[in-house]
């Protein structure tokens, strides 16, 4: 019988070196929190492709990861620039580490947890990356987690980027659904976008879990619609 990832030793090296940050967890029981339900998710779709935008310490990447290393198949495209609150500021990013800046030491990262086969990082913006989409000759999008800038435009344009890649029954998580203050001063906006969402029960079908910083699953029934929700 394989083993499988989730047992003590990895669950608390990931609360070490993969630290969650407003992922409902609870350290001192080992509860991931969110980070089971993404484990989860993946377990139940088996996604081939997984797309992560934005990642303090490797959280949802790993949580993720772990998921389509246990499935035996599945890659995952993690996009991040490295902005870091202290170097870039606020603006930039809340939670950024700058962690991802040299390539040794993003794989050393995530071979501790023994997903490095698994994850291609991409140092750069989401709006790069979308641009490049094509030429890197990527698969279309099952599942994805977006968590990079948090700003009602960038949360807007990182959503309807994953839908141009999307197909119907691709699920999008959108982290930080619950941060009231940062979004009062419109600082954030996943929460407002997410309200767009709920308006068109055609296209989408929206679960919100308001708990710690809130984490939101969206699953895409009509892809096409980015055309409408664009302009
Ligand atoms: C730590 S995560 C999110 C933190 C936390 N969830 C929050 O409340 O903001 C932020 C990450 O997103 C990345 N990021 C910021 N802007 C981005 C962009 N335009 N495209 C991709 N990643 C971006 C940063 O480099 C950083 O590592």
């Amino acid at each position: 019988m394989e083993e499988f990832s989730l047992n003590s030793t990895v669950l608390r090296d990931i609360f070490h070196h993969a630290k969650p940050l407003g992922h409902h967890q609870e350290a001192s029981k080992l509860n991931l929190g969110f980070g089971f339900i993404y484990y989860g998710v993946v377990r139940a779709l088996r996604p081939k492709h997984t797309l992560v935008i934005g990642s303090g310490y490797g959280f949802s990447v790993v949580c993720l990861g772990l998921g389509i290393r246990d499935n035996g198949f599945g890659s995952l495209t993690f996009v991040d620039p490295s902005y870091s609150l202290l170097k870039d500021g606020p603006l930039k990013t809340v939670g950024g580490r700058g962690n991802w800046n040299d390539s040794e030491s993003v794989q050393s990262h995530f071979q501790r947890f023994n997903v490095d086969q698994i994850v291609t990082h991409y140092r750069m913006c989401s709006d790069e990356f979308f641009q490049a989409y094509g030429k890197l000759r990527l698969p279309e999008i099952d599942v994805a987690f977006i968590d990079g800038a948090h700003d009602f435009k960038h949360v807007k344009h990182d959503f309807l980027e994953v839908l141009k890649q999307s197909r119907p029954n691709t699920y999008i998580f959108l982290h930080d659904s619950n941060i009231y203050i940062r979004e009062m001063i419109r600082h954030a906006g996943v929460k407002r976008w997410l309200k767009m969402l709920q308006k068109n029960d055609k296209a989408f079908q929206v679960i919100d879990f308001p708990f710690s910083s809130g984490v939101a699953l969206v699953r895409i029934l009509e892809p096409t619609v980015w055309k409408e929700l664009q302009q």
